[in-house]
């Protein structure tokens, strides 16, 4: 779409169900859209229209009944739906990390804050560990390839949807043989190369411990020799020196509960937790919503993720306090250069945040573009919807509830699954899905109303109202900043 912008995640026609009782729930139904590297994308709809979905299918915390579908997620240059469980723990939590809405249920509630913070650097730090096993990663992955290959042919047999893969069983059972065929090759460059990397992280090891058995050599006879002086304070600068070397050994095997202590209150202090050594030691329960959010946060920083997901971070919060959190993950985002995914239902509360704005109605993206053309030039009447919903800039009122309800997931509608609730929905909405309109490059809207055929229907007056004076209060404000 943009040519200038680093795609960091790819989403692609990703098509989600969940196996219930009643059937199966059609809670994402072909959703597309990428997320550039360092920008905030927001995902805003009503409850139940398939944005946390989304968002766990990223993460691979679906629950249990969901099947995919379809589709397709890239990340690395790896589709995320296909990966198996072991290669997505590095990723989850590592390179992309999430927050939720209740930061209560994220948090331990019997465990100090303190923990809960250093205990994923001290399990994810085993270094010497990560070391070794990134030796012999290109022969694993390999390896690995040629299983998802074999899985995705067995995808393809199986379902024999699509003309241009079809293949008999025959065609089927050769490929699948031939690809057998190279794995013995494959086990056994990975066990050889194993070999040799046990002994490689053995001798660096070894290296590594000599070097600093010889610089503490040195500090021992300096030692006896300040010792011999009496001088405390020199006597007590060695033994830090002493300290500080054995501590550097500790850390080149593993993270060490010091260097995790330290790590944890350097991040702390970053998220805005005031008095972050005496917080350590506190339980959950002695902070209020606000700071518990951000220790969840922290928690998510911890890892260094490149990629952070917000599902209603500041839902749950009041106004003030989550005027503060949005500042925060804005100011997280632009210092460590963080993609950003932005779940909520409250348009009003992305409007500062997001570069660019995917509006989801019955697990679809119903309209998509720069957060101004979603905010001053929306062309979808659902976002008209969504947009006089919105709590008003000065007095908090909301101009008009979003008349009826969502459609049943069991049973999406025929066309246009807004078409039931849309005052300007024609006749071919009830029987025909909309395509996705292009507006302009970086807009884009699946309404008929866009349609060259269709009636003219202009954005109602009260939201357009509502847009010019929204207009004139940014226009204001960053002529002041
Ligand atoms: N485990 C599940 N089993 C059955 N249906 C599910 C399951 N999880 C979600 N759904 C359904 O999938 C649809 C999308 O749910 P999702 O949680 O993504 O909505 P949402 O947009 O995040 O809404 P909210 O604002 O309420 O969080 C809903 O109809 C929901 O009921
Ligand atoms: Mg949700």
């Amino acid at each position: 779409m943009n040519k200038n912008k680093k795609v960091e995640i790819s989403v692609q026609d990703l098509t989600v169900s969940f196996r219930t009782t009643q059937g199966m729930v059609r809670a994402v139904r072909g959703v597309s859209f990428d997320l550039y590297k360092g920008e905030t994308l927001a995902i805003v709809g009503e409850s139940g229209s398939g944005k946390s979905v989304s968002s766990r299918a990223i993460i691979g915390i679906l629950a249990g009944n969901a099947v995919i579908d379809k589709g397709h997620i890239w990340y690395e240059g790896q589709d995320l739906t296909k990966i198996p469980e072991e290669e997505f723990h590095k990723i989850r939590g590592n390179k992309i990390g999430m927050i939720f809405q209740d930061p209560l249920s994220a948090l331990n509630p019997i465990m100090r804050i303190g923990k809960q913070i250093t205990e994923g650097m001290i399990i994810n730090g085993k270094r010497m560990k990560n070391r070794y096993k990134s030796l012999y990663h290109a022969e694993k992955m390999e390896l690995l390839n040629a299983k998802l290959q074999i899985q995705e042919l067995t995808r393809l047999y199986e379902t024999n949807e699509d003309e241009a893969t079809q293949m008999s069983k025959e065609e089927y059972q050769t490929k699948v043989k031939e690809i057998k065929a190279t794995m013995p090759a494959m086990r056994k460059a990975i066990n050889a190369k194993r070999i040799v990397a046990r002994k490689q992280v053995k001798e660096e090891y070894a290296a590594e411990k000599a070097k600093t058995a010889e610089i503490l050599s040195g500090l021992y006879t300096e030692l006896k020799a300040v010792q011999a002086t009496q001088d405390k304070a020199k006597i007590k600068d060695v033994k830090h020196k002493i300290e500080a070397e054995r501590e550097k050994l500790r850390r080149y095997v593993k993270v060490t509960r010091k260097e995790a202590y330290e790590r944890a209150i350097q991040i702390m202090t970053e998220v805005g937790i005031p008095e972050p050594k005496k917080r350590f030691k506190m339980y959950p329960f002695q902070f209020s919503g606000g700071m518990r959010q951000r220790i969840v946060i922290a928690i998510a920083l911890t890892a260094d993720p490149e990629v952070l997901i917000c599902d209603e971070p500041t839902t749950a919060l009041d106004v003030t306090i989550q005027a503060q959190i949005l500042d925060l993950i804005k100011k997280l985002k632009e210092q460590r250069g963080l993609s950003v995914i932005f779940i909520t239902h409250d348009l009003g509360v992305v409007a500062n945040v997001s570069d660019r704005v995917a509006v989801m109605y019955a697990g679809k993206i119903v309209e998509y573009g720069t957060s101004d053309e979603i905010f001053y030039n929306p062309r979808h009447p659902y976002t008209w919807a969504l947009l006089s919903s919105m709590p008003d800039l000065n007095s908090s009122d909301r101009l008009t509830a979003i008349q009826g309800t969502p459609p049943n997931m069991l049973f999406p509608p025929k066309g246009d699954a807004f078409a039931e609730r849309n005052p300007y929905a024609m006749e071919i909405d009830f029987k025909e899905e909309p395509p996705l309109f292009k507006i302009n490059d970086n807009h884009y809207a699946a309404t008929w109303l866009l349609h060259p055929d269709a009636p003219k229907v202009e954005i109602p007056e009260l939201i357009q109202n509502r847009i010019n004076v929204m207009e004139a209060k940014v226009k204001e404000m960053t002529k002041n900043a």
